[in-house]
């Protein structure tokens, strides 16, 4: 029977001179920036817990003058009479009351945040003009906003630390740090790494690592994320681009099934930077260090530009009218049970929709997707490295994925499969020897880059990287998510649907296919989970599709104990193939 969720209680709360409702448990910092008066805060971070130690956020407050009779006392509007609060109070870490009256605009307000800023500032080495979080950082954002120009601190500034390598991919300049603890926070609560820390507390303060500690988690780049000034920042990204010029595309992460939603910063077709994007759906707004720097291999030098065909013994160059002439021609050759095709759960729905297709034309029943798997966590980190295993459940391309591969091997090695096509996978990965593949009449390769097969291909055919197409994923929770196109594919290779749609014409004539929405429009009438969805429909944060069982046990101490050591090594960079 489905359950109600009770009503919530709402509370009456008067924000800059007018009174609203808000739920109980709103936090007031929140209260303020839903009525439209945005708080400045540096300390607090909506996900985390709320240490109220910036004084950032400060307010005027106010709750209602109680009458003799112990309730409060209505003014002519009907509304409590309120007695505000001597001193200002912080907003950010107390909820609201029934009857609460906050000011965010007073001249006393204005006058505590220009303190604030002025005492912030005394210590900070003012380096924005080399510094890499300028354009987005929070102290000369608020500074501009809520600061005054001068300063009256003559005395010179405390030195601090510099560009200190606190962890493998993260950068600490303690100059710069307004002791705001979220990094700290994000360790503890949620990396469960409790591994940053202050030290020599007063004016000297500083943040460090635990003695012998690194930051090194497989979530350690989220602490560059949230920290507010240029403190923090990315090895990998520091220095490489200006933010200002980067171009930025909501997308959301392949590197594994969890589907992380992210923002990728390009600029002239180069990614320079990915970084998570809130969906409490999905991720929250966190992201792993393993799939937001596993993007090294879109500009590999490994990567496909040309398609190729046999020609004599050698793949040569050639136009893609010529290669889908080619292909067409080597897959008219044998028939349906003569051909196997080796599909991947990196490819969007809208290719495995059109590999579905291309086996139903081709009569090609033996069919499967590689599984993908490595060491996950109980954060975010998937154990199933497909992206998309569930588009390829859904679609019908297989019912877990692995079950016919060793049927496929056995087809390829027996000598009964004569064509065999691998589309984003290597069948050297599934038991395959170059032998076997030397010996098949057609090997079709659809790849991003050249490994150990493609050199046996008889035609090789170059795709796109997930930050090069549009299209849809299913994640391993069974939601819809759309990948938006960040940067334009190198070279001559082409857009894998547009590759497999041309095959398809060149097999079964016109098929009335002329964008991606097209294809996601004629899966979505053949598959009930997709009705009434288009790609535009499905939005930024995605659609639940299919129902899955997915709810964790909480770990064991032995798990946990594998975690923690899990994080403490992360997985290493990955490569495409
Ligand atoms: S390094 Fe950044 S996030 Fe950490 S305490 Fe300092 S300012 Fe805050
Ligand atoms: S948890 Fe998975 S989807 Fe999320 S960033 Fe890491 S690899 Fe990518
Ligand atoms: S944001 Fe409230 S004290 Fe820091």
């Amino acid at each position: 029977m489905p359950t109600e969720s009770p009503p919530q209680t709402l509370v009456n709360v008067q924000i800059d001179g007018v009174w609203r409702q808000f739920p109980k448990g709103t936090r007031v910092i929140e209260a303020c920036e839903q009525a439209g008066s945005y708080v400045p805060r540096y300390c607090y971070h909506k996900k985390l817990s709320s240490p109220g130690n910036c004084r950032m956020c400060l307010i005027e407050m106010g709750m209602p003058r109680m009458g003799p009779d112990r309730k409060p006392e209505l003014g002519p509007d009907g509304h409590p009479v309120i007695n505000w609060m001597p001193r200002p109070q912080i907003c950010c870490a107390q909820d609201v009351a029934d009857g609460m009256a906050v000011r965010t605009n007073s001249p006393l307000v204005e006058d505590c945040r220009k303190g604030v800023m002025e005492f912030l500032l005394i210590n900070h080495p003012l380096d924005c003009p080399i510094c890499d979080q300028a354009g987005e950082c929070r102290l000369q954002e608020f500074s501009v906003e809520y600061g005054t120009s001068a300063s009256r601190f003559l005395e010179n500034k405390v030195k601090k630390p510099k560009a200190e390598q606190i962890g493998p991919r993260v950068t600490l300049d303690d100059e710069r740090c307004i002791l705001c603890s979220r990094c700290i926070r994000f360790c503890e609560e949620i990396a469960h790494d409790d591994v940053l820390g202050f030290v020599d507390r007063g004016s000297h303060t500083v943040l460090t690592a635990h003695p012998g500690r690194r930051l090194e988690n497989n979530y350690s780049l989220n602490t560059v994320d949230i920290c507010p000034v240029g403190a923090l920042t990315s090895t990998d990204f520091r220095f490489k681009m200006r933010v200002w010029f980067l171009k930025e595309t909501k997308s959301f992460c392949t590197s594994c099934a969890t589907g992380c939603n992210t923002v990728i910063g390009t600029r002239e077709d180069v990614i320079y930077r990915q970084t998570p994007r809130e969906n409490d759906a999905v991720n929250s707004c966190w992201m792993c260090d393993y799939g937001r720097l596993n993007v090294d291999y879109i500009t590999s030098e490994r990567r496909l530009l040309e398609p190729r065909v046999l020609s004599g013994d050698k793949l040569a160059v050639t136009d893609w009218r010529n290669a889908i002439h080619h292909v067409a021609l080597q897959l008219r050759h044998f028939s349906g049970w003569e051909t196997a095709i080796i599909a991947s759960g990196r490819m969007t729905n809208e290719e495995l929709w059109l590999t579905a297709q291309l086996a139903r034309t081709l009569g090609v029943d033996l069919i499967d997707i590689v599984p993908r798997t490595g060491p996950g966590d109980d954060i975010l980190l998937s154990a199933d490295r497909n992206p998309n295993a569930n588009g390829g459940r859904l679609l019908g391309l297989t019912s877990e994925p692995g079950a016919r591969l060793g049927e496929i091997a056995d087809g390829v090695k027996s000598g009964r499969v004569k064509t065999l096509i691998a589309l984003h996978e290597n069948p050297l990965d599934i038991g395959l020897t170059a032998a076997d593949l030397t010996s098949l009449p057609a090997f079709i390769v659809l790849d991003i880059l050249e490994n150990a097969a493609t050199a046996h291909g008889t035609a090789v055919l170059p795709g796109f990287a997930f930050a090069e197409k549009r299209g849809s994923m299913i994640n391993g929770k069974g939601r819809l998510q759309r990948l938006n196109r960040a940067l334009r594919g190198p070279g001559n290779a082409r857009d894998d649907w547009e590759i497999l749609r041309d095959l398809l014409q060149a097999l079964s004539g016109s098929n009335g296919l002329y964008s991606i929405d097209d294809v996601f429009r004629q899966m979505s009438e053949s598959v009930p989970e997709l009705a009434g969805l288009t790609l535009s429909k499905i939005g930024d944060l995605g659609v639940d599709v299919m129902r899955i069982d997915q709810s964790p046990a909480p770990p064991s101490a032995e798990k946990a104990r594998d975690i923690e050591q899990a994080e403490a090594n992360p997985p290493p960079q990955r490569t495409h193939a």
